[in-house]
């Protein structure tokens, strides 16, 4: 078994009743690599990410950290796990401000006094927590908007600040879903050269519908289709695929 995948998903099956939402799905992720995971709406791509953080139930499949093989994670173990994730939607808490917004993501009992118990730490704890957050908010370039209400900003600036409380538990592993969504182009290509920033301190996988941005910062790709595999490898290999063009890039372009 080898060693230098940093995440190793095997044949990842999950049903909803009758719907089967993926079936035998194999993704690899390896050291500081940009994975994108793409296919047409409905194709399992964030109910990937929700069984990789225990948000669904796996009804079959393996997975492996570092090579080892590990239980799916429920999601208070994530941090542990060095794996972190945004929400397809942004899903800020609208009356807290950034920065306080940015520390509920270091939370490790996200189940439950979700906002109380982060900000109700020690003092000491409190400052570090504080100051990781800042560090987290600098690396998406909004440490001036920190005291700012997340109810206040624009759209594109809370995809930024959605990112900086994923950052904030300094993830190994970060699941990006659709971080460029409901963007105009000029904020698409800022967040395109914020993917790759974060790439060279983490390593990523990415679902995006935004095929400039996949095509400029992944990698290796993983397509789905109707919740199976259709075809993975080199970005370049895959975008020339027939079954993907027929399946998906057919329908963008
Ligand atoms: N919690 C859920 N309960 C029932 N069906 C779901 C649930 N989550 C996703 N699905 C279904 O699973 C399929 C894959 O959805 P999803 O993973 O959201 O696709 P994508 O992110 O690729 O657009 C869709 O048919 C969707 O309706
Ligand atoms: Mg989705």
């Amino acid at each position: 078994m080898s060693n230098e995948n940093l995440l190793s998903i095997k044949a990842l099956s999950v049903s909803f009743g009758g719907l089967k939402a993926l079936t035998n799905v194999n993704l690899e992720l390896n050291q500081n690599e940009v994975v994108g995971l793409i296919g047409p709406n409905g194709a399992g791509k964030t109910t990937l990410f929700n069984a990789l953080s225990g948000l669904v139930d796996v009804e079959s499949g393996s997975l492996l950290i570092n090579g080892k093989s590990h239980k799916w994670p429920k999601p208070h173990q994530l941090v542990d796990l060095g794996i972190s994730r945004t929400l397809q939607g942004v899903g800020l808490f609208p009356e807290l401000t950034v920065l306080e917004n940015v520390m509920v993501g270091d939370n490790k009992n996200a189940r439950s006094g979700l906002i109380s118990s982060a900000l109700g730490l020690s003092g000491r704890d409190e400052a570090k927590l504080k100051q990781r957050a800042m560090s987290a908010l600098e690396r998406v370039y909004a440490s001036g908007i920190a005291d700012q209400r997340a109810d206040s900003l624009p759209y594109p600036v809370t995809k930024r600040v959605a990112i900086a409380r994923a950052l904030v538990s300094e993830p190994k592993i970060l699941l990006l879903d659709e971080p460029a969504g409901g963007m105009g182009a000029q904020d698409i290509e800022w967040m395109n050269s914020l993917i790759h920033n974060l790439a060279s301190q983490c390593s990523i996988i990415l679902v995006e519908h935004h095929m400039d941005v996949v095509m400029s910062v992944c990698d290796r790709l993983c397509v789905l289709n109707f919740g199976e595999v259709i075809a993975s490898g080199e970005v370049e290999t895959v975008r020339q695929d027939p079954a993907v063009v027929a399946a998906y890039l057919g329908v963008n372009n």
